[in-house]
């Protein structure tokens, strides 16, 4: 799988939001932090902004849902126009049901797990998913400093999607930067989202393309793409 890399507009300006979507093109996904200000203690925008985004952009949205009853909201995020949406397991009441419909509705299905939360209990619902999240930071703002405790985490969640021989793919948000974006390719992600690393650049494409070229090298170099 192609290293692919999500600038998340959290660390953007919200007032020029289409504008902040042209200048990381070249950039695979658009991620979309949504917060509802009870899963995590921040709140940021909900159905009506991704609508007018997805309209705004070619880039496809990925919409990461930090929000309560996930399984009740997440379907209008396919419907506002996301390609991929992304719900916690910590919030869904039935994780098999709702990634079965964003999967029926249209979307990639893929789900987040918090800093606490084990891969391991999940793992037979692996098929389900496209994709799958591991959280680097708590959730709930951007501009945190990565959380190396993560990486074994990682690692173990690569070897579960080799295991299976899985199409998922496997995404780290939080503190991913040129600092630490070569150990998260190294321990088996695939997919980067990076809010400050690149809209706190003064060249947000140029960060893009320079993450890109890092994961792609670290890629090759790891043993777990090796094998394929
Ligand atoms: C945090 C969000 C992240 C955030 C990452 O809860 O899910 O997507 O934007 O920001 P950085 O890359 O600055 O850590
Ligand atoms: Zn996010």
């Amino acid at each position: 799988m192609a290293v692919q890399i999500n600038p998340s507009i959290l660390s953007a300006d919200f007032a020029r939001l289409a504008d902040e979507a042209k200048a990381v093109e070249g950039a695979d996904w658009l991620h979309v932090d949504v917060m509802d200000n009870h899963f995590v203690p921040n709140l940021t925008l909900g159905v009506p902004v991704v609508e007018s985004l997805a309209r705004a952009t070619d880039t496809p949205l990925d919409c990461h849902l930090m929000i309560e009853a996930p399984d009740r909201w997440a379907p209008q995020y396919v419907e506002a126009g996301a390609s991929s949406v992304t719900f916690h397991v910590e919030a869904a009441a039935a994780p098999v049901r709702l990634a079965r419909e964003i999967r029926a509705k249209g979307a990639r299905a893929s789900m987040a797990l918090k800093p606490a939360t084990p891969i391991e209990p999940y793992e037979d619902l692996l098929p389900e998913l496209d994709m799958l999240l591991i959280m680097t930071v708590e959730p709930g703002f951007g501009g945190q400093a990565f959380l190396d405790i993560m990486l074994p985490k990682i690692r173990r969640t690569r070897e579960l999607i080799g295991k299976h021989g899985l199409e998922l793919w496997l995404q780290v948000d939080g503190g991913v930067s040129a600092s630490t974006i070569e150990r998260c390719a190294d321990a088996g992600a695939d997919v980067f989202v990076a809010g400050s690393a690149v809209y706190g650049a003064s060249d947000p494409a140029e960060a893009v393309r320079a993450l890109r070229t890092q994961a792609e090298a670290a890629t090759a170099k790891a043993s777990w793409a090796c094998d394929h």
